[in-house]
């Protein structure tokens, strides 16, 4: 199958996400893969703040499923930081052309996020800020140009959840070296999550060795699957 010039990530040799249906992709992957329909269910336990890392901000298509998802929730009052890294930041109209096919789903959500992030001024290291006021409540996100592992170094508080959305392992090892992942263990609460679609040898050994117990998971949209992983306790983990 031809895939269209938009979505590919030449500098990789990859696509930016695999599946045609890439926003329902974000939810079973990552969110269900991070307990999230108990989490922020409106009857669960009710978490009012949480934290997410992600690695590979890319074109914000999982911010974007995430901002659809947690609108239908039906929790309210919720303050989630978005903590999110880009070592190759797309130009703003990039962005709204990769993320074009998701329009008749979620094009105000699409609009909102390209016309703030057309106002950051993206040269240069560092941090970037958009705030998000929705039905839920709010989300900041934390855009950090710059490589992956110093984005994670500069994190003063663990996350709850990580969203490991790098190309995959053969076309970009670095994202997926050792040292980095090392380093998102230890910016992991204790039960925190991460979830990723792939499921490389590599990948699970360097989870495992971060402290996360790991398993595969039934995939989607034709990969059989993908993987979840919770931090375990420091004692266990040793
Ligand atoms: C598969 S794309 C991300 C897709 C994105 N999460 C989305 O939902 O649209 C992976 C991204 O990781 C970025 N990237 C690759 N290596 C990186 C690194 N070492 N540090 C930071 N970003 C990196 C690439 O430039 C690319 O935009």
């Amino acid at each position: 199958m031809e895939v269209p010039p938009y979505l590919m990530n030449e500098r990789y040799d990859d696509r930016y996400f695999d599946v045609v249906n890439a926003i329902e992709e974000a939810k079973h992957v990552f969110f269900q893969g991070s307990g999230f329909m108990e989490i922020f269910s409106a009857t669960g336990p009710g978490r009012k703040e949480f934290r997410i890392g992600e690695t590979g901000f890319g074109a914000g298509r999982l911010l974007i499923a995430l901002l659809d998802f947690l609108d239908d929730c039906g929790t309210t009052d919720m303050s989630i930081s978005y903590n999110s890294v880009e070592l190759h930041p797309v130009t703003s109209e990039r962005m709204a052309s990769i993320l074009e096919g998701f329009r008749p789903k979620v094009g105000p959500l699409i609009d909102q996020l390209v016309q703030a992030y057309d106002r950051l001024e993206l040269p240069g290291p560092g941090w970037r800020r958009i705030v998000f006021n929705r039905p839920f409540g709010v989300l900041t996100l934390n855009l950090w140009i710059g490589e992956a592992l110093e984005m994670v170094r500069t994190l003063t508080v663990p996350c709850d959840a990580w969203f490991l959305d790098g190309h995959g392992p053969k076309k970009n090892p670095s994202i997926w070296r050792p040292e980095l992942l090392l380093s998102i263990g230890e910016k992991t609460v204790s039960g925190g999550t991460c979830a990723t679609y792939t499921v490389a040898g590599a990948v699970r050994r360097g989870l495992v060795a971060a402290g996360f117990s790991v398993e595969q998971c039934t995939g989607f949209g034709g990969k059989k699957s993908v993987l979840k992983g919770v931090k375990l306790p420091a004692q266990a983990s040793e």
